[in-house]
Protein backbone atom coordinates (compact mmCIF):
# COMPACT_ATOMS: atom_id res chain seq x y z
CA UNK A 1 0.00 0.00 0.00
CA UNK A 2 1.29 3.34 -0.79
CA UNK A 3 1.06 5.72 1.90
CA UNK A 4 1.11 9.12 1.56
CA UNK A 5 1.55 10.25 4.99
CA UNK A 6 4.86 8.35 5.63
CA UNK A 7 6.79 11.95 6.60
CA UNK A 8 4.11 12.68 9.41
CA UNK A 9 3.75 9.03 10.57
CA UNK A 10 7.33 8.63 11.08
CA UNK A 11 7.74 12.35 12.45
CA UNK A 12 4.95 11.12 15.20
CA UNK A 13 5.81 7.70 16.25
CA UNK A 14 8.48 8.84 18.97
CA UNK A 15 8.98 6.31 21.62
CA UNK A 16 9.49 8.18 24.98
CA UNK A 17 11.80 6.18 26.80
CA UNK A 18 12.36 6.38 30.47
CA UNK A 19 15.20 5.93 32.60
CA UNK A 20 14.16 2.99 34.77
CA UNK A 21 13.79 2.78 38.72
CA UNK A 22 13.35 -0.95 38.24
CA UNK A 23 16.23 -3.88 38.16
CA UNK A 24 15.67 -4.11 34.53
CA UNK A 25 18.58 -2.82 32.20
CA UNK A 26 18.35 0.61 31.31
CA UNK A 27 16.85 2.17 27.91
CA UNK A 28 18.84 4.17 25.64
CA UNK A 29 18.56 7.49 26.05
CA UNK A 30 17.66 9.05 22.68
CA UNK A 31 14.07 8.51 21.67
CA UNK A 32 14.44 5.76 18.18
CA UNK A 33 11.42 6.58 15.82
CA UNK A 34 9.71 3.50 15.11
CA UNK A 35 8.54 2.80 11.76
CA UNK A 36 5.28 1.06 11.27
CA UNK A 37 5.06 -1.38 8.52
CA UNK A 38 3.93 -0.16 5.04
CA UNK A 39 0.70 -2.17 5.05
CA UNK A 40 0.01 -1.75 9.15
CA UNK A 41 -2.55 0.93 8.95
CA UNK A 42 -4.64 -0.30 6.20
CA UNK A 43 -7.83 0.03 6.42
CA UNK A 44 -10.44 -2.27 4.54
CA UNK A 45 -13.29 -0.65 3.56
CA UNK A 46 -16.49 -2.47 2.98
CA UNK A 47 -19.72 -0.87 1.25
CA UNK A 48 -22.71 -0.52 2.86
CA UNK A 49 -25.95 0.88 1.55
CA UNK A 50 -24.10 1.76 -1.45
CA UNK A 51 -25.88 4.39 -3.81
CA UNK A 52 -24.74 4.50 -6.76
CA UNK A 53 -24.46 7.55 -8.78
CA UNK A 54 -26.70 5.78 -11.90
CA UNK A 55 -29.59 5.13 -9.18
CA UNK A 56 -29.86 8.83 -8.11
CA UNK A 57 -29.82 10.56 -11.47
CA UNK A 58 -31.74 13.89 -11.62
CA UNK A 59 -34.59 14.13 -14.03
CA UNK A 60 -33.07 16.01 -17.63
CA UNK A 61 -32.56 19.37 -17.14
CA UNK A 62 -30.99 22.80 -18.99
CA UNK A 63 -28.34 24.28 -16.59
CA UNK A 64 -27.77 27.88 -17.22
CA UNK A 65 -24.50 28.93 -16.60
CA UNK A 66 -23.98 32.94 -16.21
CA UNK A 67 -20.47 33.46 -16.53
CA UNK A 68 -19.79 30.65 -18.97
CA UNK A 69 -16.08 31.54 -20.61
CA UNK A 70 -14.82 32.74 -17.01
CA UNK A 71 -12.40 30.91 -14.62
CA UNK A 72 -14.79 28.83 -12.75
CA UNK A 73 -16.44 27.24 -15.26
CA UNK A 74 -13.27 25.89 -17.15
CA UNK A 75 -11.68 25.01 -13.84
CA UNK A 76 -14.69 23.18 -11.76
CA UNK A 77 -18.24 23.62 -13.70
CA UNK A 78 -17.32 21.80 -16.96
CA UNK A 79 -14.86 18.97 -15.58
CA UNK A 80 -17.51 18.33 -12.70
CA UNK A 81 -20.76 18.14 -15.68
CA UNK A 82 -17.94 15.98 -17.86
CA UNK A 83 -17.25 13.72 -14.89
CA UNK A 84 -20.55 13.25 -13.59
CA UNK A 85 -21.32 12.76 -17.38
CA UNK A 86 -18.83 9.89 -17.81
CA UNK A 87 -19.59 8.52 -14.25
CA UNK A 88 -23.39 7.64 -15.59
CA UNK A 89 -24.75 10.57 -13.49
CA UNK A 90 -27.06 12.36 -15.90
CA UNK A 91 -29.81 11.42 -17.91
CA UNK A 92 -30.57 12.74 -21.13
CA UNK A 93 -31.41 14.80 -22.04
CA UNK A 94 -29.20 17.49 -20.18
CA UNK A 95 -28.50 20.51 -22.00
CA UNK A 96 -26.14 22.79 -21.16
CA UNK A 97 -26.10 26.49 -22.12
CA UNK A 98 -23.13 28.67 -21.73
CA UNK A 99 -24.28 32.68 -21.40
CA UNK A 100 -21.76 35.22 -21.79
CA UNK A 101 -21.03 38.43 -22.68
CA UNK A 102 -18.63 37.60 -25.61
CA UNK A 103 -20.32 36.43 -28.91
CA UNK A 104 -19.03 33.15 -30.01
CA UNK A 105 -19.71 30.28 -31.65
CA UNK A 106 -20.83 27.20 -29.79
CA UNK A 107 -18.15 25.48 -31.23
CA UNK A 108 -15.57 27.89 -29.72
CA UNK A 109 -17.08 27.78 -26.27
CA UNK A 110 -16.77 23.71 -26.40
CA UNK A 111 -13.24 24.31 -27.12
CA UNK A 112 -12.68 26.52 -24.13
CA UNK A 113 -14.05 24.38 -21.72
CA UNK A 114 -12.10 21.34 -23.65
CA UNK A 115 -8.62 22.83 -22.21
CA UNK A 116 -10.57 22.97 -18.88
CA UNK A 117 -11.74 19.53 -18.84
CA UNK A 118 -8.43 18.17 -20.25
CA UNK A 119 -6.65 20.45 -17.42
CA UNK A 120 -8.43 19.74 -14.62
CA UNK A 121 -10.48 16.78 -14.88
CA UNK A 122 -9.95 14.48 -12.42
CA UNK A 123 -10.55 12.00 -14.96
CA UNK A 124 -9.05 12.09 -18.30
CA UNK A 125 -10.41 13.55 -21.20
CA UNK A 126 -11.55 10.68 -24.17
CA UNK A 127 -12.53 11.91 -27.49
CA UNK A 128 -16.03 9.36 -27.84
CA UNK A 129 -16.83 11.14 -24.61
CA UNK A 130 -15.87 14.43 -25.05
CA UNK A 131 -17.96 14.18 -28.18
CA UNK A 132 -20.96 12.74 -26.24
CA UNK A 133 -20.55 15.85 -24.16
CA UNK A 134 -19.88 18.58 -26.59
CA UNK A 135 -23.28 17.47 -28.26
CA UNK A 136 -24.64 18.55 -25.10
CA UNK A 137 -23.45 22.00 -25.60
CA UNK A 138 -24.82 25.27 -26.25
CA UNK A 139 -24.07 29.14 -26.14
CA UNK A 140 -25.59 32.43 -25.86
CA UNK A 141 -23.49 35.27 -26.31
CA UNK A 142 -25.12 38.82 -24.92
CA UNK A 143 -25.01 41.69 -21.95
CA UNK A 144 -26.75 40.93 -19.07
CA UNK A 145 -28.83 43.24 -19.51
CA UNK A 146 -29.78 43.02 -22.96
CA UNK A 147 -33.49 41.79 -23.52
CA UNK A 148 -32.67 40.10 -26.94
CA UNK A 149 -30.31 37.69 -24.90
CA UNK A 150 -32.96 36.51 -23.03
CA UNK A 151 -35.04 36.37 -25.77
CA UNK A 152 -33.09 34.08 -27.70
CA UNK A 153 -32.39 32.04 -23.81
CA UNK A 154 -35.73 31.08 -23.77
CA UNK A 155 -35.68 30.17 -27.36
CA UNK A 156 -32.50 27.61 -26.66
CA UNK A 157 -34.54 26.34 -23.31
CA UNK A 158 -37.56 25.93 -25.71
CA UNK A 159 -35.72 23.71 -27.69
CA UNK A 160 -34.25 21.96 -24.69
CA UNK A 161 -37.47 21.16 -23.38
CA UNK A 162 -38.69 19.86 -26.71
CA UNK A 163 -36.22 17.50 -26.71
CA UNK A 164 -37.22 16.51 -22.88
CA UNK A 165 -35.99 18.33 -20.46
CA UNK A 166 -39.71 18.94 -19.14
CA UNK A 167 -39.21 22.49 -18.31
CA UNK A 168 -36.65 21.63 -15.61
CA UNK A 169 -34.22 24.14 -15.21
CA UNK A 170 -31.37 25.24 -13.07
CA UNK A 171 -29.43 29.12 -13.59
CA UNK A 172 -25.81 29.06 -12.12
CA UNK A 173 -24.54 32.30 -11.63
CA UNK A 174 -20.85 32.48 -11.90
CA UNK A 175 -20.88 36.44 -12.46
CA UNK A 176 -19.50 38.57 -9.72
CA UNK A 177 -22.59 39.50 -7.01
CA UNK A 178 -22.99 42.92 -8.90
CA UNK A 179 -24.28 41.06 -11.81
CA UNK A 180 -26.90 39.57 -10.21
CA UNK A 181 -29.95 42.00 -9.96
CA UNK A 182 -29.61 42.37 -13.42
CA UNK A 183 -29.58 38.87 -14.43
CA UNK A 184 -32.96 37.79 -12.29
CA UNK A 185 -34.89 40.78 -13.26
CA UNK A 186 -34.02 40.03 -16.76
CA UNK A 187 -34.91 36.49 -15.93
CA UNK A 188 -38.51 37.28 -14.25
CA UNK A 189 -39.37 39.90 -17.16
CA UNK A 190 -38.83 36.96 -19.88
CA UNK A 191 -40.50 34.33 -17.68
CA UNK A 192 -37.23 32.04 -17.13
CA UNK A 193 -38.23 32.18 -14.12
CA UNK A 194 -40.74 32.06 -11.70
CA UNK A 195 -41.15 32.05 -7.75
CA UNK A 196 -42.47 28.87 -7.11
CA UNK A 197 -42.17 26.62 -3.64
CA UNK A 198 -40.30 23.46 -5.33
CA UNK A 199 -42.04 19.94 -4.40
CA UNK A 200 -42.30 16.81 -6.92
CA UNK A 201 -44.44 16.70 -10.06
CA UNK A 202 -43.68 20.32 -11.05
CA UNK A 203 -40.89 21.20 -13.41
CA UNK A 204 -37.92 22.27 -11.27
CA UNK A 205 -36.69 25.98 -11.06
CA UNK A 206 -33.54 26.72 -9.52
CA UNK A 207 -30.93 29.04 -9.08
CA UNK A 208 -27.69 28.39 -7.50
CA UNK A 209 -25.35 31.75 -6.25
CA UNK A 210 -21.60 31.35 -6.21
CA UNK A 211 -20.02 32.87 -2.98
CA UNK A 212 -18.78 35.34 -1.94
CA UNK A 213 -22.40 35.73 -1.05
CA UNK A 214 -21.96 39.26 0.40
CA UNK A 215 -19.12 41.24 1.51
CA UNK A 216 -20.58 41.86 5.08
CA UNK A 217 -23.37 41.35 7.09
CA UNK A 218 -25.51 44.25 5.58
CA UNK A 219 -24.72 43.53 1.87
CA UNK A 220 -25.56 40.06 2.57
CA UNK A 221 -29.23 40.53 3.93
CA UNK A 222 -29.58 43.28 1.02
CA UNK A 223 -28.52 40.14 -1.33
CA UNK A 224 -30.90 37.95 -0.06
CA UNK A 225 -33.67 40.48 0.02
CA UNK A 226 -33.27 40.82 -3.50
CA UNK A 227 -32.97 37.63 -4.95
CA UNK A 228 -35.61 36.07 -2.22
CA UNK A 229 -37.98 39.13 -4.22
CA UNK A 230 -37.72 36.94 -7.40
CA UNK A 231 -37.39 33.22 -6.33
CA UNK A 232 -38.27 31.15 -3.28
CA UNK A 233 -36.14 29.94 -0.65
CA UNK A 234 -36.43 26.43 -1.88
CA UNK A 235 -35.25 27.87 -5.11
CA UNK A 236 -31.79 29.23 -3.93
CA UNK A 237 -28.46 26.96 -3.89
CA UNK A 238 -26.24 28.78 -2.26
CA UNK A 239 -22.69 26.80 -2.96
CA UNK A 240 -19.30 26.61 -0.35
CA UNK A 241 -17.95 23.86 -2.16
CA UNK A 242 -16.38 22.85 0.83
CA UNK A 243 -19.72 21.48 2.07
CA UNK A 244 -19.34 18.70 -1.48
CA UNK A 245 -16.22 17.70 0.07
CA UNK A 246 -16.02 13.97 0.76
CA UNK A 247 -14.14 13.97 4.19
CA UNK A 248 -16.49 17.23 4.98
CA UNK A 249 -19.57 15.07 4.75
CA UNK A 250 -18.16 12.34 6.48
CA UNK A 251 -18.08 14.34 9.68
CA UNK A 252 -21.52 13.79 10.08
CA UNK A 253 -21.00 10.04 9.20
CA UNK A 254 -18.32 9.46 11.29
CA UNK A 255 -19.87 11.26 14.51
CA UNK A 256 -23.62 9.72 13.97
CA UNK A 257 -22.77 6.44 12.56
CA UNK A 258 -20.30 5.59 15.40
CA UNK A 259 -21.26 5.42 19.07
CA UNK A 260 -17.57 4.95 20.06
CA UNK A 261 -17.04 8.81 19.23
CA UNK A 262 -20.19 10.44 20.55
CA UNK A 263 -19.79 10.18 24.50
CA UNK A 264 -16.47 11.45 23.59
CA UNK A 265 -17.20 14.50 21.75
CA UNK A 266 -17.82 17.14 24.17
CA UNK A 267 -15.80 19.23 26.75
CA UNK A 268 -15.03 16.71 29.41
CA UNK A 269 -12.90 14.80 26.86
CA UNK A 270 -11.90 17.41 24.55
CA UNK A 271 -8.99 19.86 24.79
CA UNK A 272 -9.24 22.00 22.05
CA UNK A 273 -9.94 21.82 18.60
CA UNK A 274 -7.69 22.85 15.66
CA UNK A 275 -9.52 23.95 12.06
CA UNK A 276 -6.58 24.60 9.43
CA UNK A 277 -7.07 25.22 5.64
CA UNK A 278 -3.42 26.29 4.52
CA UNK A 279 -2.36 26.64 0.81
CA UNK A 280 0.86 26.37 -0.80
CA UNK A 281 -0.27 28.74 -3.73
CA UNK A 282 -0.53 32.64 -3.60
CA UNK A 283 -3.80 34.37 -5.01
CA UNK A 284 -2.80 33.48 -8.43
CA UNK A 285 -4.13 36.20 -11.27
CA UNK A 286 -6.83 37.65 -8.44
CA UNK A 287 -5.33 40.41 -7.08
CA UNK A 288 -8.21 42.82 -7.33
CA UNK A 289 -10.64 39.78 -5.90
CA UNK A 290 -8.21 39.19 -3.30
CA UNK A 291 -7.68 42.85 -2.34
CA UNK A 292 -11.48 43.42 -2.04
CA UNK A 293 -12.05 40.04 0.11
CA UNK A 294 -9.42 38.78 1.86
CA UNK A 295 -8.54 35.18 3.74
CA UNK A 296 -11.52 36.19 6.61
CA UNK A 297 -13.74 36.88 3.62
CA UNK A 298 -12.81 33.95 1.10
CA UNK A 299 -12.02 31.38 3.44
CA UNK A 300 -12.96 31.37 7.02
CA UNK A 301 -16.60 33.20 6.97
CA UNK A 302 -17.92 30.11 4.87
CA UNK A 303 -15.29 27.16 4.62
CA UNK A 304 -14.14 27.44 7.99
CA UNK A 305 -17.56 27.99 9.71
CA UNK A 306 -19.14 25.58 8.11
CA UNK A 307 -16.72 22.67 9.18
CA UNK A 308 -16.55 24.23 12.62
CA UNK A 309 -20.38 23.84 12.74
CA UNK A 310 -20.64 20.22 11.04
CA UNK A 311 -17.76 18.99 13.86
CA UNK A 312 -19.69 20.89 17.03
CA UNK A 313 -23.83 20.45 15.74
CA UNK A 314 -26.46 18.71 17.64
CA UNK A 315 -27.01 15.16 16.49
CA UNK A 316 -30.11 16.29 13.74
CA UNK A 317 -33.72 14.81 13.75
CA UNK A 318 -32.67 13.14 10.65
CA UNK A 319 -30.96 13.05 7.43
CA UNK A 320 -33.43 15.47 5.69
CA UNK A 321 -31.95 18.94 4.21
CA UNK A 322 -33.52 21.01 6.79
CA UNK A 323 -33.18 18.62 10.19
CA UNK A 324 -29.62 19.22 9.70
CA UNK A 325 -29.44 22.82 8.26
CA UNK A 326 -31.47 23.97 11.46
CA UNK A 327 -28.86 22.00 14.16
CA UNK A 328 -26.18 23.88 11.72
CA UNK A 329 -27.83 27.19 12.43
CA UNK A 330 -28.62 26.35 15.88
CA UNK A 331 -24.52 26.00 16.63
CA UNK A 332 -23.91 29.25 14.62
CA UNK A 333 -26.06 31.01 17.21
CA UNK A 334 -24.17 29.47 20.07
CA UNK A 335 -20.39 30.73 18.79
CA UNK A 336 -19.61 33.46 21.78
CA UNK A 337 -19.64 36.60 19.74
CA UNK A 338 -15.87 37.96 19.81
CA UNK A 339 -15.61 41.29 21.41
CA UNK A 340 -13.12 44.03 19.63
CA UNK A 341 -10.46 43.89 22.41
CA UNK A 342 -10.52 39.73 21.71
CA UNK A 343 -9.99 40.70 17.94
CA UNK A 344 -7.54 43.57 18.63
CA UNK A 345 -5.69 41.15 20.74
CA UNK A 346 -6.11 37.65 20.13
CA UNK A 347 -7.11 37.76 16.35
CA UNK A 348 -4.25 37.23 14.02
CA UNK A 349 -3.92 38.55 10.93
CA UNK A 350 -0.62 38.03 8.15
CA UNK A 351 0.37 38.82 4.43
CA UNK A 352 2.85 37.14 2.83
CA UNK A 353 6.01 39.03 1.96
CA UNK A 354 5.78 39.57 -2.10
CA UNK A 355 1.63 40.14 -1.85
CA UNK A 356 2.81 44.10 -2.76
CA UNK A 357 4.18 43.32 -5.75
CA UNK A 358 0.99 40.47 -6.84
CA UNK A 359 -0.86 42.38 -9.98
CA UNK A 360 -3.65 44.78 -8.80
CA UNK A 361 -2.76 44.68 -5.71
CA UNK A 362 -2.01 48.00 -3.73
CA UNK A 363 1.51 48.83 -2.65
CA UNK A 364 0.27 49.34 1.01
CA UNK A 365 -2.38 47.22 0.87
CA UNK A 366 -3.46 45.93 4.38
CA UNK A 367 -5.45 42.58 2.97
CA UNK A 368 -4.83 39.44 4.68
CA UNK A 369 -3.63 36.61 3.44
CA UNK A 370 -3.51 34.43 6.67
CA UNK A 371 -5.98 35.11 10.06
CA UNK A 372 -6.01 32.81 12.95
CA UNK A 373 -8.43 33.24 15.42
CA UNK A 374 -10.36 31.53 18.76
CA UNK A 375 -13.72 31.07 19.25
CA UNK A 376 -16.03 29.19 21.48
CA UNK A 377 -18.88 27.70 21.87
CA UNK A 378 -21.67 28.55 24.43
CA UNK A 379 -23.48 24.82 25.08
CA UNK A 380 -23.49 22.57 27.47
CA UNK A 381 -21.46 20.27 25.09
CA UNK A 382 -18.74 22.79 24.02
CA UNK A 383 -18.47 25.40 26.90
CA UNK A 384 -14.96 26.46 27.45
CA UNK A 385 -13.18 24.44 24.43
CA UNK A 386 -11.07 26.62 22.49
CA UNK A 387 -11.70 26.31 18.47
CA UNK A 388 -8.73 27.89 16.81
CA UNK A 389 -9.26 28.45 13.34
CA UNK A 390 -6.75 29.34 11.14
CA UNK A 391 -6.15 29.77 7.00
CA UNK A 392 -3.79 31.25 5.01
CA UNK A 393 -2.23 31.28 1.28
CA UNK A 394 1.86 30.76 0.91
CA UNK A 395 2.19 28.81 3.59
CA UNK A 396 4.33 25.57 4.10
CA UNK A 397 2.10 23.06 2.36
CA UNK A 398 -1.58 22.49 0.86
CA UNK A 399 -3.58 21.25 4.06
CA UNK A 400 -7.24 21.43 4.96
CA UNK A 401 -7.75 19.05 8.31
CA UNK A 402 -9.39 19.19 11.89
CA UNK A 403 -7.42 18.05 14.37
CA UNK A 404 -9.49 17.39 17.90
CA UNK A 405 -7.32 16.71 20.66
CA UNK A 406 -8.21 14.88 23.30
CA UNK A 407 -7.71 15.79 27.36
CA UNK A 408 -4.50 14.32 28.79
CA UNK A 409 -5.30 11.28 30.92
CA UNK A 410 -5.83 12.53 34.63
CA UNK A 411 -2.77 10.41 36.07
CA UNK A 412 0.27 8.80 34.65
CA UNK A 413 0.09 5.09 35.99
CA UNK A 414 3.77 4.54 35.05
CA UNK A 415 5.09 7.97 35.80
CA UNK A 416 8.45 6.73 37.86
CA UNK A 417 9.13 4.82 34.53
CA UNK A 418 8.19 7.89 31.91
CA UNK A 419 9.92 10.43 34.22
CA UNK A 420 10.73 12.90 32.31
CA UNK A 421 9.03 12.04 28.80
CA UNK A 422 5.87 13.72 27.10
CA UNK A 423 3.15 12.07 26.77
CA UNK A 424 1.02 13.15 24.42
CA UNK A 425 -2.65 13.32 24.85
CA UNK A 426 -4.85 11.54 21.53
CA UNK A 427 -5.56 13.36 18.78
CA UNK A 428 -8.43 12.51 16.41
CA UNK A 429 -7.75 13.85 12.60
CA UNK A 430 -10.31 14.77 10.34
CA UNK A 431 -8.16 15.34 7.09
CA UNK A 432 -10.47 17.41 4.70
CA UNK A 433 -7.21 17.48 1.99
CA UNK A 434 -5.00 16.17 0.27
CA UNK A 435 -5.15 12.52 1.23
CA UNK A 436 -8.29 12.04 2.64
CA UNK A 437 -8.77 10.60 5.55
CA UNK A 438 -8.86 9.88 9.04
CA UNK A 439 -6.10 9.63 11.90
CA UNK A 440 -5.88 8.92 15.44
CA UNK A 441 -2.62 9.49 17.51
CA UNK A 442 -2.58 7.57 20.44
CA UNK A 443 -0.02 6.23 23.13
CA UNK A 444 1.02 2.69 23.30
CA UNK A 445 3.54 1.29 24.83
CA UNK A 446 6.81 -0.16 22.44
CA UNK A 447 7.63 -3.82 22.57
CA UNK A 448 10.02 -4.48 25.61
CA UNK A 449 11.01 -5.35 29.10
CA UNK A 450 11.04 -1.13 29.74
CA UNK A 451 8.17 0.91 30.14
CA UNK A 452 8.82 3.00 26.98
CA UNK A 453 6.09 4.40 25.58
CA UNK A 454 5.50 6.14 21.85
CA UNK A 455 2.83 8.07 19.69
CA UNK A 456 1.69 5.84 17.08
CA UNK A 457 -0.61 7.30 14.42
CA UNK A 458 -3.34 4.53 12.69
CA UNK A 459 -4.45 5.82 9.60
CA UNK A 460 -7.14 5.82 7.34
CA UNK A 461 -7.82 7.17 3.64
CA UNK A 462 -10.33 6.84 1.25
CA UNK A 463 -8.02 6.03 -1.70
CA UNK A 464 -6.95 2.83 0.28
CA UNK A 465 -10.10 1.72 2.45
CA UNK A 466 -12.58 2.04 -0.42
CA UNK A 467 -10.13 1.78 -3.95
CA UNK A 468 -12.64 4.26 -5.25
CA UNK A 469 -12.08 7.54 -6.94
CA UNK A 470 -13.05 11.03 -4.50
CA UNK A 471 -15.17 13.06 -7.10
CA UNK A 472 -14.76 16.86 -7.12
CA UNK A 473 -17.43 18.78 -4.62
CA UNK A 474 -18.62 20.58 -7.73
CA UNK A 475 -20.06 17.42 -9.23
CA UNK A 476 -21.87 16.33 -6.11
CA UNK A 477 -22.89 19.75 -5.59
CA UNK A 478 -24.60 20.43 -9.25
CA UNK A 479 -25.97 17.07 -9.19
CA UNK A 480 -27.83 17.76 -5.65
CA UNK A 481 -28.78 21.31 -6.77
CA UNK A 482 -30.51 19.23 -10.28
CA UNK A 483 -32.00 16.53 -7.62
CA UNK A 484 -33.34 19.25 -5.11
CA UNK A 485 -31.54 18.52 -2.64
CA UNK A 486 -30.50 21.57 -0.47
CA UNK A 487 -28.69 19.47 2.47
CA UNK A 488 -25.05 20.74 1.30
CA UNK A 489 -25.95 24.11 0.39
CA UNK A 490 -26.16 27.20 2.98
CA UNK A 491 -29.58 28.23 4.11
CA UNK A 492 -29.72 31.77 4.76
CA UNK A 493 -29.98 32.10 8.15
CA UNK A 494 -26.15 31.00 8.71
CA UNK A 495 -25.17 32.92 6.14
CA UNK A 496 -26.31 35.76 7.95
CA UNK A 497 -25.27 34.03 11.35
CA UNK A 498 -21.63 33.78 9.77
CA UNK A 499 -20.76 36.76 8.92
CA UNK A 500 -22.42 38.29 12.20
CA UNK A 501 -19.38 36.35 13.81
CA UNK A 502 -16.64 37.93 11.87
CA UNK A 503 -18.27 41.35 11.68
CA UNK A 504 -15.92 42.24 14.26
CA UNK A 505 -12.61 41.13 12.78
CA UNK A 506 -13.95 42.74 9.64
CA UNK A 507 -14.68 46.31 11.66
CA UNK A 508 -11.05 46.51 13.89
CA UNK A 509 -8.67 44.84 11.02
CA UNK A 510 -10.28 47.69 8.45
CA UNK A 511 -10.05 50.31 10.89
CA UNK A 512 -6.69 49.80 11.66
CA UNK A 513 -3.28 48.77 9.77
CA UNK A 514 -1.25 46.31 11.81
CA UNK A 515 -0.99 43.34 9.02
CA UNK A 516 1.90 40.95 10.43
CA UNK A 517 4.11 39.99 7.21
CA UNK A 518 5.39 36.17 7.14
CA UNK A 519 7.52 34.55 4.95
CA UNK A 520 5.73 32.41 2.35
CA UNK A 521 6.86 28.22 2.36
CA UNK A 522 6.10 29.24 6.46
CA UNK A 523 3.04 28.43 8.90
CA UNK A 524 2.55 32.13 8.86
CA UNK A 525 3.20 35.07 11.34
CA UNK A 526 4.84 33.53 14.57
CA UNK A 527 2.44 35.86 16.72
CA UNK A 528 0.04 32.86 15.97
CA UNK A 529 2.29 30.59 17.26
CA UNK A 530 2.35 32.93 20.46
CA UNK A 531 -1.23 33.49 20.50
CA UNK A 532 -2.35 29.92 20.70
CA UNK A 533 0.91 28.64 23.23
CA UNK A 534 -0.78 31.58 25.59
CA UNK A 535 -3.68 29.14 26.10
CA UNK A 536 -1.31 26.52 27.00
CA UNK A 537 -1.65 24.59 23.08
CA UNK A 538 -0.20 24.43 19.91
CA UNK A 539 -0.83 24.08 16.20
CA UNK A 540 -0.19 21.09 14.42
CA UNK A 541 3.16 21.91 12.36
CA UNK A 542 2.61 21.50 8.98
CA UNK A 543 5.52 19.61 6.80
CA UNK A 544 6.59 20.10 3.66
CA UNK A 545 5.51 17.91 1.22
CA UNK A 546 7.93 15.48 -0.37
CA UNK A 547 9.93 16.49 -3.10
CA UNK A 548 8.06 14.95 -5.99
C1 LIG B 1 -12.11 29.24 -2.75
C2 LIG B 1 -11.28 30.46 -2.50
O1 LIG B 1 -13.38 29.36 -2.20
O2 LIG B 1 -11.46 28.11 -2.16
C3 LIG B 1 -9.87 30.30 -3.00
O3 LIG B 1 -11.89 31.58 -3.15
C4 LIG B 1 -9.25 29.04 -2.44
O4 LIG B 1 -9.07 31.42 -2.64
C5 LIG B 1 -10.17 27.86 -2.67
O5 LIG B 1 -8.00 28.83 -3.08
C6 LIG B 1 -9.66 26.63 -1.98
O6 LIG B 1 -10.46 25.55 -2.37
P1 LIG B 1 -9.88 24.09 -2.37
O7 LIG B 1 -11.03 23.23 -2.75
O8 LIG B 1 -8.75 24.07 -3.36
O9 LIG B 1 -9.39 23.89 -0.98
Amino acid sequence: MSDPHTPEEVKNTETTTATSSSDRPAPPAAATPVAAPADANSVVGEILGDEPTRKRRPEPTSIVIFGATGDLASRKLAPALYNVMVDGGLKEPTVIIGVSRRPLPVAQFAAKLKDGVTQFSRQKLEPAKWDKFASMLDYVGGEFGDDKMYETLKARLEAAQAKGTKGNRVFYLSTPPSEFPKILKKLEEHKLIEREVQRPGIPSCRIIVEKPFGRDLKTARELNEMIGSYVDESQIYRIDHYLGKETVQNILVLRFGNSIFEPLWNRNHIDYVEITAAEEIGIGGRGAFYEATGVVRDIIQNHLLQVMSLVTMEVPASFAADDIRDEKSQLLRSIRDLTLNEVANDCIRGQYRGYRREEGVAKDSQTPTYAAMRFFIDSWRWQGVPFYLRAGKKMTERLTEVAIHFKSVPLVLFKEEAAGSVLQPAVLTLRIQPHEGISLRFVAKVPGENISVGNVVMNMTYADAFKRPISEAYERLILDCMRGDATLFNRRDSVDRAWELIQPVLQVWEATPGVLPYEPGTDGPPAAAAMIERDGHSWKELTKPEPK
